[in-house]
């Protein structure tokens, strides 16, 4: 009954689901460079970078055309890597841009854009870039929004904060009226949702082989002047890291 009351108010502000994080931000725009800065063009020139997450590929395409000595694109999702290997072919770029579920070989940079909010072990990803990576290589993320955003619930966010007023299973109900998808909970969400939070990223990151190199929580631009300490979890635009391998 209560399920069914909040799946019918979903259904009412998003029919056909939230348009809300759909990408637009980033149009006429290099998302790499706004995420990770305009040096991350120098940074890569003439590396082996893996692109871990790399959904269709447009930013691991962006790599090879942009210097980057060979890209690697990695997904868990075939029907992403289809898209991005024809993206490549269109770019003209196979010969140093290849897409896959997994590699092997060491990478002098491990990028990964928006894809750790959707890991679903993200302390085993964390395991698995530690052994593709060159001693001295470094992990470039940059993820969000993060769970408590206004937006964190991604596609579950159909105002803000939503994702944390409505159940999992109301959202889930709801979902199955206009995706056949079959998802049963936000984790098996296409492309996974963990749920990530700052707090817990910190953890993840503390009990991995990798220490921040850097970290910076970028604030929601009109919210900047109130973010400290305590709204970070709220206000966070999004995640900025570098990781390096944690000195033994
Ligand atoms: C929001 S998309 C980001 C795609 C791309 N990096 C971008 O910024 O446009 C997150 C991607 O992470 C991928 N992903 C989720 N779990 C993964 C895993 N265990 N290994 C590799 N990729 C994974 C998803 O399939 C999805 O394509």
């Amino acid at each position: 009954m209560f399920t069914s009351l909040q799946c019918r108010i979903l259904t009412w502000f998003a029919p056909q689901g939230s348009m809300l994080c759909d990408g637009s931000a980033y149009i006429g725009k290099s998302k790499l460079a706004v995420l990770l800065g305009s040096d991350i063009f120098s940074t890569i020139t003439g590396k082996v970078v893996i692109d871990f997450g790399c959904g269709d590929g447009e930013h691991t395409v962006e790599m090879a055309q942009k210097g980057a000595k060979r890209v690697i694109g990695l997904d868990i999702r075939e029907s992403v890597l289809t898209v991005a290997r024809q993206k490549a072919a269109q770019a003209g770029v196979t010969d140093n841009c290849v897409f896959a579920t997994s590699t092997t070989g060491l990478a002098d940079y491990v990028v990964s854009l928006d894809a750790f909010e959707h890991f679903s072990e993200p302390g085993e990803i964390l395991n698995i870039i530690n052994s593709l990576l060159k001693p001295q290589g470094e992990v470039l993320a940059s993820f969000g929004p993060t769970w408590y955003h206004p937006l964190g619930g991604h596609s579950y966010s159909v105002f803000p904060w939503s994702h944390l007023l409505f159940t999992e299973k109301a959202f889930m109900r709801w979902r199955a009226t206009y995706s056949s998808d079959g998802a049963t909970c936000f984790a098996e969400t296409s492309g996974g949702l963990n749920q990530m939070t700052i707090a817990r990223f910190k953890k993840v990151v503390a009990a991995s082989p990798f220490e921040f190199a850097s970290l910076e929580l970028v604030p929601i631009r009109k919210f900047r002047n109130f973010h400290n300490r305590f709204t970070q979890e709220f206000l966070t635009s999004y995640v900025r890291c570098r990781l390096r391998k944690r000195s033994k």
